[in-house]
């Protein structure tokens, strides 16, 4: 039985707990109350991730997300960018394995001509973060106060920073306790963490890479559909023209998942080199970034000014620039061996002959999590210089033996378990996998 919350009360932490737990639908009131009160601290961290669970099991109506992403939103300063003639664009992943690209796309986005004011998240769950891949940088601040964060975006167009006490406080909050407590798994939680944290930034437009697959938080492409069209309708009722691109998440993206080896990666890319894979992807998010702010007349138009201003070396001078503003050294760019590095390397060793058919590619990300590289306790730090490097990705043959991927690693005592669970993670058999598109889908804006 549902209990009743009555209306002009503060409704109490375990009224507004047993009523999600029974299924019932919260008032936009009783939602503002609940992160009103995780804010303030008066509704403890254990309330909280117990009304998430709820969430998640439960789910949330249409009003509810609606109130919980306003809610969330309010918590903290909605920038004014008004200042910048340039149209303010944005890009935010739903969550993977090795994905790399808001480093790409935001230097390469802003030498063409956007401005890129991106709040992103640490790791979440099995999946990395942007911020705790910048943080590997030595020097990198990813705390900017919002006088700072205007001044980085007035001299290079991008700035990329977390949700702070100022911006997006409740998403910092809800982040980090849904990272360690099983609740991320929720289109709706997904939905009011992003679009929370990119109204807040004041942006025109932004694209959305809504991950699907075995790496993803939505494994089936209906799941992720259903997120993509969630989170394209509250862009259009937050009057931010929204597009979705939802793409394959069924092994990692490129070939090196951990902080500094993805800064690592990325840097590959913007030197126009490193996996094709990677390299698609950049190139069709920061088209799109390009064509909804209408820097382009098409969608050609703009790879070809991604193409170019990779050529020219001018993306990775605004990724230098704004490593520099941001108080990293910005010698990494050249030469990425300052970046931190494991002091221990081992193979995994495939047992069979055949051709890779499947990854499990949650595995990996966990696998990584549990060498140092995410955390186990919102408290934890993470190591920067843990990681994988795939040898073997899907289609490719292997022999008997042979090293599917490297571990990079600084706690011996961790290496045997993520070892079997990589192992594990591939499936060798003796026929191709299905061919797959790395962009499945587009929704676009409305
Ligand atoms: N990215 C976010 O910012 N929040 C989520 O919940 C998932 C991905």
């Amino acid at each position: 039985m549902n209990s009743q919350v009555s209306a002009g009360e503060s409704p109490r932490a375990v009224d507004l707990i047993r009523k999600k737990r029974d299924g019932g639908e919260l008032t936009r009131a009783e939602i503002e109350a609940l992160v009103r009160g995780a804010a303030s601290g008066e509704i403890h961290d254990y309330q909280m991730s117990a009304w998430l669970m709820a969430a998640v099991l439960r789910g949330l109506s249409r009003a509810e997300t609606a109130a919980l992403t306003d809610a969330m939103l309010a918590s903290g300063a909605k920038l004014d960018l008004r200042e910048f003639a340039a149209p303010k664009v944005d890009k935010h992943s739903t969550g993977g394995v090795g994905d790399k690209t808001s480093l790409v796309v935001a230097p390469v986005a802003a030498a063409g001509g956007l401005v890129v004011p991106m709040i992103s998240g640490r790791g979440l769950g099995h999946t990395g973060g942007t911020l705790d891949k910048l943080e590997a940088i030595p020097g990198f601040q990813t705390r900017l106060s919002l006088p700072r964060f205007r001044e980085v975006l007035a001299a290079c167009g991008c700035s990329m920073i977390g949700a702070t006490a100022e911006i997006a406080p409740a998403d910092k909050q809800l982040y980090a306790l849904r990272d360690v407590t099983a609740t991320v798994e929720s289109p709706f939680l997904i939905c009011a963490s992003i679009m929370s944290k990119k109204a807040a930034e004041g942006i025109d437009a932004l694209v959305l890479d809504v991950k699907a697959g075995s790496g993803a938080f939505m494994k089936t492409e209906e799941d992720a559909a259903f997120l993509a069209e969630l989170l394209v309708e509250t862009g259009a009722r937050m009057g931010i023209k929204t597009t979705a691109l939802m793409t394959d998440m069924d092994q990692p993206l490129g070939r090196r998942v951990g902080n500094s080896l993805e800064v690592e990666e990325a840097l590959e890319v913007l030197h126009g080199e490193g996996p094709e894979d990677l390299r698609e992807l950049c190139r069709e998010l920061t088209a799109w970034m390009f064509q909804l702010g209408g820097r382009t007349r098409d969608l050609e138009e703009a790879k070809q000014l991604y193409e170019d201003l990779i050529g020219s070396g001018a993306a990775l001078e605004k990724f230098r620039n704004m490593i520099a503003l941001q108080g990293g050294n910005p010698a990494v760019v050249d030469r990425p061996g300052l970046l931190p590095q494991a002091k221990s390397a081992a193979e995994v060793a495939s047992p069979q002959s055949g051709v890779v058919s499947a990854v499990h590619c949650e595995a990996v990300g966990t696998a990584c999590s549990l060498l140092g590289g995410g955390r186990q306790r919102k408290e934890d730090s993470v190591d920067p210089a843990v990681g994988i490097l795939l040898h073997k990705k899907l289609g490719d043959h292997v022999a008997a033996g042979e090293s599917l991927c490297t571990i990079f690693y600084n706690d011996e005592s961790r290496v045997t378990q993520a070892g079997e669970m990589l192992r594990q993670s591939f499936s060798i058999q003796n026929q191709d996998p299905a061919p797959r598109s790395l962009v499945r889908r587009v929704i676009p804006a409305r």
